[in-house]
């Protein structure tokens, strides 16, 4: 068999067709497209009218479905050991809980992921006001950010690839942030069940950017109870220690020695109560960790995120230096989530890879500025398997 035709089977194979029905190559190759072409149902309808819309992706054995309010991963579903398949997303099941409780469940971040010190930054000599909506910070964009608006979405089937693409411009001056800022984001399963996001923004006026996603996984399904049995092995040997507002001293802090040291696979549990100034602050952890890749042009081995009871296991492969790890510590039990589960302290963790939290105002982290003429990307590769 030639090189090309058993790449072809391999890849059909994997997209979950039986090769051995494929006569010759040309038939495999037109097979090796995604059964599932992107579906969309109606979800809700938002106090000013505007009707939203929760699309299905599928491919490869994973399936996703996202809102065009606030470009939330509804669902994520993927298989255990066994082949059963299960959500590993936090969620709501209905609109209007998405809109007025949702601690960023799935949603899109932007214009900048985490924390803003006072809600303020200095580009070239112009001081901008963010809103503070996380006591004297600028959370994720502000009090309405990117997870918080409808989105354009288009769906598209490119090869053995298919997805949505997000697409909007967030005017100058929204949320305080500089220039007309034009968005892409690109939310695709590969052949393999894959799921990579890819962003890219360009502006007309000097701004900050820091795009991220903050799904909250659970590996043994969404609504099952904690992730402190969950491992974790998280390719960095430093992070950024915070102060009592969560944000980052400026430090890069060696994890040797403390709660903070995933280089080798440890159980999230284990660390968790110990009685650690930093754990303190974040109740749990809440902290970057400054990835040993650091920024690279294509996606590199960021974490390995395993779950022991069902078998699932997710690695993550990024562009970006910084991975925000947030260990689901203010989910109080006050929530109703998308099985109708009640969420509690640590129910789920959040992996958002980004640049480092209060960057514009943190001379020795790597810059989040982006000028006209320049194109923001990044990557995030998530890959799904079983042991
Ligand atoms: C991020 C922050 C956390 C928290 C969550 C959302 O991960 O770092 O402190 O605000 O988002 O609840």
């Amino acid at each position: 068999m030639s090189t090309s035709r058993r790449t072809v089977l391999a890849a059909t194979a994997a997209a979950g067709l039986a090769a051995t029905t494929l006569g010759t190559a040309t038939q495999a190759q037109a097979s090796s497209r995604p059964s599932h072409t992107p579906s969309k149902e109606y979800f809700g309808t938002l106090d000013d009218g505007t009707k939203v819309y929760v699309w299905t992706v599928a491919n490869g054995g994973t399936r996703l479905q996202v809102l065009s309010y606030g470009g939330i991963i509804h669902r994520l579903e993927t298989a255990d050991r066994h082949g059963r398949r299960a959500n590993v997303a936090l969620g709501f099941d209905n609109l209007a809980d998405y809109v007025a409780k949702s601690p960023y469940f799935g949603g899109l971040i932007g214009r900048y992921g985490n924390r803003i010190a006072g809600g303020k930054f200095t580009l070239d000599g112009t001081t901008y006001q963010l809103p503070l909506n996380d006591t004297t910070t600028s959370l994720h964009g502000g009090t309405k950010g990117f997870d918080k608006v409808p989105w354009n979405v288009a769906p598209y089937t490119k090869g053995s690839e298919t997805g949505l693409v997000l697409t909007r411009t967030s005017p100058d001056g929204e949320m305080g942030y500089p220039g007309n800022l034009k968005v892409k984001v690109t939310y695709a399963l590969t052949a393999r069940g894959e799921w990579r996001i890819d962003y890219e923004a360009t502006t007309d006026k000097a701004t900050v950017v820091n795009l991220t996603n903050h799904t909250y996984y659970n590996l043994s399904g969404e609504g099952t109870g904690s992730i402190y049995d969950h491992t974790l092995e998280l390719a960095a040997s430093r992070y950024t220690p915070v102060n009592s507002a969560l944000i980052p001293t400026g430090e890069l802090a060696k994890v040797a020695g403390t709660p903070f040291d995933f280089r080798r696979t440890k159980v999230i549990g284990a660390d968790i109560r110990k009685a650690n100034q930093q754990l303190l602050y974040g109740k749990g952890i809440d902290h970057n960790w400054a990835l040993d890749k650091g920024i690279t042009q294509t996606p590199e081995y960021a974490l390995t995120l395993s779950d022991p009871a069902s078998g699932r296991v997710m690695k993550i492969h990024t562009t970006e230096p910084g991975l925000q790890f947030y260990s689901g510590n203010f989910l109080d039990g006050t929530l109703v989530g998308t099985s109708g589960h009640i969420y509690r302290q640590g129910d789920a963790l959040c992996l958002e890879t980004q640049h480092f939290p209060d960057s514009p105002n943190q001379s020795n982290f790597p810059s989040t500025v982006l000028r006209p003429g320049q194109t923001y990307r990044t990557t995030t590769l998530h890959t799904f398997s079983t042991r």
